[in-house]
């Protein structure tokens, strides 16, 4: 052990950033936490940041990171891409609003971008954010299948709501058996019904999902599931087609939840990866260029549930004495189908498809290069992800596949190294996976392979 080990980093860290403690004493005094998101939140205290510049971001107390949070992989071009500032001038000044509240030709033009990229989602509707998305992707399965019950994968997220706020991260005493977990709700104030009427299913195992399936199937309408969980860890090729094979013969939709793999996995996401058709598809971050956003897609006939051209909807009052709202799945959303955030997205694909296999191999660099180092100081480490995510995995495993294995690494020793790399100035959430964007460059993955390499020496 070092010198510099022997003082506690915790302590470190609180030096480095009094400005931000101080910001958030006086955050709390006006949000439960001082954040206006739980994810936002990190101890000692999370550290404020006021400015950025691409793959950068600097702290209000003048510190500068590499930043691979960015914002939770939103940001594949980095802050601030010229093409993003464009887009967004270009379009208010063009149309000179940035609301219509009507049908507007960047709805279209980017449906198109979708449908080629992504051939499973013929036809769209956009919403303001990841979760809208899953909630619209769900109502639609029951809409089409008539069944009420969803599936959702052990240790995978699809927003904050209700239905599939179960077994996210559960512990692992209340998870139940490997292979038929327990579905454990995450939040206070949620619905007892949902441990009932949300299946958890065992990710990468295709035997115990099968026989769940064969089990529930009459009560499942939709099996949602991240293809790679959290973004990083892969499913096989095998349980991925097995599953689809699988939820075709039980009448169940199969939704893919790209939101986090979506543009990042590979341009046309983990479907393209895979070369599976989902019936569903929900994408988010990315595609807004830094702005929510949200696009469910998919086979036409599904999606035309949503259609209110063959009867009225809930906002039609003139034809409530001759027709039910309910013959139509309603959706509407203030913003929905934003013209700048599409032109910001519009803009953001333009450049991701000259440069998402630069960014790609960058990345594939930095995993290789950071698990060479880790094996140089003796520590068991798998960079796991592909494309421009991956995570920092510390685990004596040769493979990572699923939530119970993750349960299985060396949290502790990563958290420690992750609130050291903060004070090299390095960011990420502690505990939180690694984005690449088109600002990264090999200036930036020798500054982290450096900062690396001075945190494993103290450890
Ligand atoms: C796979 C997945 N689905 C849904 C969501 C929810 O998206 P949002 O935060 O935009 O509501 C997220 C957010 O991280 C996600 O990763």
């Amino acid at each position: 052990m070092s010198m510099t080990s022997s003082v506690d980093e915790g302590y470190r860290y609180r030096e480095r950033t009094l400005k931000s403690q101080s910001f958030m004493n006086e955050a709390s005094e006006y949000m439960p936490g001082g954040v206006t998101a739980n994810i936002k939140y990190f101890t000692p205290h999370p550290i404020v940041m006021n400015k950025a510049k691409g793959a950068y971001v600097y702290d209000v107390d003048g510190n500068e990171y590499v930043d691979y949070l960015l914002s939770y992989g939103a940001l594949k071009l980095g802050h601030g891409h010229e093409a993003i500032t464009k887009a967004i001038g270009d379009q208010l000044e063009e149309q000179g609003t940035c609301l219509f509240g009507t049908p507007h030709h960047y709805e279209v033009e980017m449906a198109k971008q979708i449908k080629q990229l992504y051939p499973s989602m013929e036809n769209i509707r956009y919403t303001n954010s990841g979760t809208e998305a899953t909630l619209l992707a769900l109502r639609l399965a029951r809409a089409y299948t008539g069944k009420e019950g969803i599936a959702k994968f052990e240790g995978h997220y699809h927003g904050g709501f209700d239905e599939v706020l179960v077994s996210v991260n559960p512990s692992l005493e209340q998870a139940g058996p490997e292979q038929e977990p327990n579905s454990v709700l995450e939040s206070k104030g949620m619905s007892e019904r949902h441990k009932n009427t949300t299946i958890t299913l065992p990710f990468n195992d295709l035997a115990s999902c099968e026989e769940i399936l064969r089990k529930k199937h009459q009560e499942i309408g939709a099996v949602i599931i991240e293809p790679l969980q959290g973004g990083f860890i892969r499913a096989s090729q095998s349980f991925i087609e097995g599953m689809r094979q699988l939820t075709k013969e039980f009448g169940i939709l199969f939704i893919f939840d790209e939101v986090k793999t979506g543009f990042r996995v590979a341009l046309g996401g983990a479907q393209e990866l895979y070369e599976v058709q989902p019936d569903l598809t929900t994408l988010g971050k990315v595609i807004g260029g830094g702005f929510p956003v949200g696009i469910v897609g998919g086979r036409k006939e599904i999606m035309n549930i949503t259609s209110p051209s063959h009867s009225a909807d809930v906002f039609d009052i003139s034809q409530s004495q001759t027709s039910n709202a309910s013959d139509v799945l309603f959706h509407s959303g203030t913003y929905n189908g934003h013209p700048t955030i599409l032109a910001c997205g519009l803009a953001t694909l333009e450049v991701l498809k000259k440069e998402t296999s630069d960014v790609c191999n960058l990345t594939s660099e930095l995993k290789t290069e950071l698990e060479h180092l880790f094996k140089q100081y003796s520590i068991p480490m798998l960079a796991v992800g592909e494309g421009s995510i991956f995570n920092i995995v510390i685990t004596d495993k040769k493979n990572i596949s699923h939530y119970r294995d993750l349960q299985a690494s060396d949290f502790k020793l990563r958290k420690k190294m992750d609130l050291r790399l903060l004070l090299e100035g390095i960011y990420t959430k502690p505990l939180n996976r690694y984005s690449v964007s088109t600002a990264h460059t090999a200036v930036e993955v020798e500054k982290t392979i450096e900062a690396f390499r001075r945190v494993l020496n103290d450890l």
